[in-house]
C-alpha cells in the first residue's frame, strides 16, 4: 500500500511539472508576441497572413518584387524554392524592421528528395510504422533545404477513382485513414516541433474534399451531418488531435459555403469543438475562388474567409490587398486580425524560428541527409509493401531468375512516371525503372529483352493532359508507327518464357486536375495486352497508376496482376523483388477496385438497402441487372505467394456489459511454403441501431509474420469505444444491443461471430 502511495505521488508530480513547464512555456510564449504585436503595424500584421506561394514572383502584387515586399513586412510565408531562394528570402526578412521570419511552405507528400510510394499506396502497407518513417525521412531531408512547413497530409477519404486525388490520400476507410493521418502527423512533426530537423504539417484538405460529385475535380461536395460525421471527418479529427500545427481548408462548398469562408467548418467544429490551435491557411487561390461560387468579391471574400477562422490567404493576395480598407470600413476588426496574426506567430514560434531563422537551412546536412542509401534502401522496402498482388493463376509469380523474360509497356522503361504526382524535386536521376530493376534482380541467369509495344495513349484528348503540372512524364521521343511498336514487342516476346507487360498511367493522369471519365486502362495499351495474351506465353501485368483503375478486362485475360501504383524512386527495384518472390506481397487494397466505372461509388462499408442482395435471387435485389454487386477487388483484399487459413472465432464471452472487455480471437495458418506477413482484419457491424449501420466498418488489424506452418493466435481487445457512432442527434456513443463481427483476410473473406452487449 506504502509502495503504491509513493509511486502515485511520484506520478502525480511528474504530471504536475509537466503541466507546469507547459505552463510556464506558454507565458513565456505569450510574453514574447504580446510584446512583438505591440510594435507591429495593421499592415505588418496583415502581412503575416499573407502566404506568397510564387518562386520568387510576387503572386500578390503581380510586378513587384517580392524580395521588396518581404522587407516591408508584407508577407509572413512563401513557397519554399530551394536552398539559394530560401536563404535570400529569409535574409531579406531579417531586413525588415521587426525581423520576423518567414515561413516556407511546399508540397512534400511523398517524400522530398527520396521519392516514396506515392500516399495510396503507402496506405496499402497496413504498416504505421513503415507510413512514420516516410514521413520522417521526408522532413530530415526537406528541412535540410529550408522547407519549414508542407502541405501534407491530405486525408480526405475518397470513393471515388474517377478523382484524380485518390492518390493522394489513404483511399475510403475511416478508421484507416485516421491511423495514417497521426502517423504521418508524427513523422512530420517528432516529438519536438523546435527541432531543426521537423516540418510543420498541415492537415488537408478540410473538408470533405474526397467527396466532390462525380469525382471531378474542384467540385462541389454535398451531405448529411450523419455522413460527415461518421465517414469523412473522423481523419482530420484524428490529425488535429495528434498535434498537427495547421490545417489547409478546401476548394469546395460545405452546405453551399466554401469551406474557406465556412464559419461552422473552421471555427465551431475545428476550434471550437476539436480544440484545435494551430493556424488555417486556405488552399490556393481559395478566396478568390470565392468569387466564382457566387459569395463577393476579393474584398467580401478576404473578410467572409478571416471572420470565418481562415488566418493566411495562400496566393490569393486578397487578405493583404483588401483586409486594410475593411478594417476602415468596419467590416472586419482590428481583433479579428490580430488573432489570426497571433496563431501565425504563435506557430512560427513554437517551430523556434524566432530563436533561429535559419533553423532549417543547413547546407552541411543538404550534402549528407538527402538521399542517403539508408533512405534509398527505405524507399525499396516501403515500395515493396505497397505492391498489392491482384491475382496469380498457375503460381506464375514468382518468377524463376533463369530463360527470358521479355518486359513489354509504355511504362516498363520510363522513369518520372514512377514518382506520381507531388514529386519534391523532380528529379528522376536516382529513379529505378521497373526494366532496370528487373535486370538488377534477375541475376546473370535470366535474360531480359525489352520492347516499349505501344503508346500510353492514343487519344488525342487524353494526350493534352498528359504532362501533368504537378508530376514529371517523361517526354515522348518515339516517332514510330502503333503497328511498328507492336510488331516489335510480338517478336521480343516470341523468344521469351514470360512476358512482363507494364502498364497503366503516367503521372499526369492522376493528381490534382487529373480526374478522368474513365478509369481504363487506355485502348492502345489494352490492344497490346491482348496481343501479348494471344502469344499463349504466361503474361504478368504489372500496373503502375495513381487510381483503382477498372480492370475487368485485363482480370479475365492476365495470369497475373500486380497493382504497383506510382512506387517510388526505387520503384523498380521493389517491383523486381516482388517480382522474383525475394518479397512475399503483403500489401491490402484501401479503396475498392470498380468492375466498370458505372459502379461508382462502390465502398465496403455501405449502408444496406431494404432489399440487401442475396445469392441466387437476384432480380429484385441486384443494382445493376448488367454487372455483378460487388467490386472486382474489394477493400483490404491482396494476395500472397502462401496461403493463410484462419480458424472460427473465439470469444471470450457472448454477453458483455459496460465497461466489459470483449476478447476475440482466431488462428492463422500458414499452410504454404513460404514465409508471409498478413494483415489480419477486424470489422464491426451494429445491425440494430437509431441509424442505419453500414454493413462492416473497419475497427482494427493486425498484421503478423509467419514461417510456412507456423500458427499464431491474433487476438483483438473491444472496448464499447470500437462500438460508438454519431447518431442523428450528433451525439458520440454507442447503443446497447447485439453486434456482429467479423475476423479476415479481406473485408469479402472474413469469419464472423456474434455478441450482445448491454448497458
Ligand atoms: C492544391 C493543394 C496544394 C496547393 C499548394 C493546390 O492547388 O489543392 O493540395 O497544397 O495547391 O501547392
Amino acid at each position: 500500500m506504502k509502495t503504491l502511495k509513493i509511486a502515485l505521488s511520484i506520478i502525480i508530480y511528474t504530471m504536475t511539472q509537466g503541466v507546469y513547464a507547459q505552463n510556464a512555456a506558454d507565458k513565456k510564449m505569450n510574453l514574447f508576441i504580446d510584446n512583438l504585436m505591440r510594435r507591429m503595424t495593421l499592415e505588418e500584421k496583415i502581412g503575416q497572413l499573407n502566404l506568397d506561394a510564387g518562386f520568387g514572383i510576387a503572386i500578390d502584387a503581380p510586378g513587384q518584387d517580392i524580395v521588396g515586399r518581404i522587407k516591408l513586412g508584407l508577407v509572413g510565408a512563401t513557397g519554399a524554392g530551394g536552398f539559394t531562394f530560401i536563404k535570400q528570402m529569409q535574409d531579406a526578412a531579417m531586413q525588415s524592421r521587426l525581423k520576423i521570419p518567414l515561413l516556407f511552405g511546399r508540397d512534400v507528400i511523398h517524400g522530398y528528395a527520396t521519392t516514396f510510394p506515392i500516399p495510396l499506396a503507402l496506405s496499402c502497407t497496413w504498416d504505421m510504422s513503415l507510413i512514420e518513417q516516410s514521413a520522417r525521412i521526408a522532413a530530415t531531408e526537406a528541412t535540410a533545404e529550408g522547407v519549414s512547413w508542407t502541405y501534407s497530409p491530405m486525408v480526405d477519404i475518397a470513393r471515388d477513382p474517377r478523382w484524380g486525388r485518390i492518390a493522394e490520400g489513404a483511399g475510403e476507410d475511416p478508421w484507416l485513414g485516421a491511423q495514417v493521418a497521426k502517423a504521418m502527423i508524427k513523422g512530420y512533426q517528432g516529438d519536438d516541433l523546435s527541432k531543426p530537423n521537423t516540418l510543420l504539417a498541415c492537415v488537408k484538405h478540410f473538408a470533405l474534399y474526397g467527396a466532390v460529385e462525380g469525382g471531378r475535380d474542384y467540385n462541389t461536395t454535398d451531405m448529411s451531418r450523419v455522413v460527415m460525421y461518421n465517414d469523412y471527418l473522423p481523419p482530420y479529427k484524428a490529425a488535429s488531435e495528434a498535434g498537427a500545427g495547421s490545417f489547409m481548408s478546401s476548394f469546395n462548398l460545405i452546405d453551399r459555403i466554401p469551406a474557406t469562408a465556412n464559419k461552422w467548418l473552421l471555427t465551431d467544429l475545428l476550434r471550437n469543438e476539436w480544440g484545435f490551435k494551430g493556424f488555417v491557411v486556405t488552399d490556393y487561390n481559395s478566396i478568390t475562388e470565392i468569387e466564382n461560387h457566387g459569395l463577393g468579391d476579393l474584398k467580401e471574400a478576404s473578410a467572409m474567409a478571416l471572420k470565418a477562422g481562415t488566418d493566411m490567404d495562400m496566393g490569393a493576395g486578397g487578405f493583404i490587398n483588401t483586409l486594410k480598407q475593411s478594417v476602415s470600413e468596419g467590416k472586419v476588426t482590428q481583433k479579428e486580425i490580430n488573432l489570426a496574426c497571433r496563431r501565425v506567430l504563435e506557430t512560427k514560434y513554437k517551430i523556434g524560428l524566432f530563436n533561429d531563422p535559419y533553423l532549417r537551412l543547413d547546407e552541411k546536412r543538404l550534402k549528407t541527409d538527402l538521399l542517403t542509401k539508408e533512405n534509398l534502401n527505405a524507399a525499396r522496402d516501403i515500395a515493396r509493401h505497397s505492391l498489392v498482388l491482384l491475382k496469380n493463376d498457375k503460381n506464375v509469380l514468382p518468377l524463376k531468375k533463369t530463360g527470358t523474360i521479355a518486359v513489354i509497356g509504355p511504362l516498363a522503361n520510363t522513369k518520372g512516371d514512377l514518382l506520381g504526382t507531388w514529386t519534391s524535386t523532380r528529379e528522376t536521376g536516382n529513379v529505378v525503372s521497373v526494366l532496370q530493376g528487373i535486370k538488377n534482380v534477375a541475376g546473370s541467369a535470366a535474360t531480359v529483352e525489352y520492347a516499349k509495344g505501344a503508346y500510353v495513349t492514343e487519344d488525342d484528348s487524353l494526350k493534352k493532359y498528359m504532362d501533368g503540372p504537378l508530376a514529371v512524364n517523361e517526354t515522348e521521343t518515339e516517332t514510330r508507327s502503333p503497328d511498328a511498336l507492336l510488331e516489335e514487342a510480338l517478336q521480343t516476346a516470341g523468344n521469351a518464357n514470360v512476358i512482363v507487360a507494364v502498364l497503366g498511367e503516367v503521372a499526369g493522369m492522376s493528381g490534382e486536375a487529373g480526374s478522368r471519365s474513365l478509369i481504363d486502362i487506355p485502348d492502345s495499351q489494352r490492344n497490346l495486352l491482348k496481343a501479348l495474351v494471344k502469344t499463349g506465353k504466361p503474361v504478368v501485368l504489372v500496373l503502375i497508376n495513381g487510381r483503382p483503375l477498372a480492370l475487368s478486362q485485363e482480370n479475365e485475360i492476365a495470369t497475373a496482376m500486380l497493382e504497383a501504383w506510382a512506387p517510388g524512386v526505387e520503384g523498380g527495384n521493389a517491383i523486381a523483388d516482388v517480382l522474383f518472390g525475394d518479397y512475399n506481397p503483403s500489401a491490402k487494397l484501401t479503396t475498392s477496385f470498380p468492375r466498370n466505372v458505372g459502379q461508382i461509388p462502390i465502398y465496403y462499408n455501405h449502408l444496406n438497402t431494404g432489399r440487401p442482395y442475396v445469392e441466387g435471387k437476384e432480380r429484385f435485389v441486384t443494382s445493376y441487372i448488367d454487372v455483378p454487386n460487388c467490386p472486382l477487388f474489394p477493400f483490404g483484399y491482396g494476395l500472397s505467394y502462401t496461403k493463410f487459413e484462419y480458424s472460427a472465432i473465439t470469444l471470450n464471452k457472448k454477453e458483455l456489459k459496460g465497461d466489459d472487455i470483449l476478447s476475440a480471437s482466431v488462428t492463422v495458418t500458414n499452410t504454404g511454403k513460404v514465409a508471409g506477413e498478413e494483415v489480419v482484419q477486424l470489422y464491426l457491424n451494429d445491425p440494430v441501431a437509431s441509424i442505419s449501420r453500414p454493413v462492416k466498418e473497419l475497427k482494427g488489424y493486425q498484421k503478423i509474420l509467419l514461417q510456412p506452418g507456423e500458427s499464431k493466435v491474433v487476438q483483438f481487445n473491444i472496448s464499447t469505444e470500437l462500438l460508438k457512432f454519431y447518431n442523428s442527434k450528433l451525439e458520440y456513443d454507442w447503443e446497447p444491443g447485439e453486434f456482429n463481427f467479423f475476423i479476415g483476410t479481406s473485408s469479402a473473406e472474413v469469419k464472423a461471430a456474434r455478441f450482445t452487449w448491454n448497458k
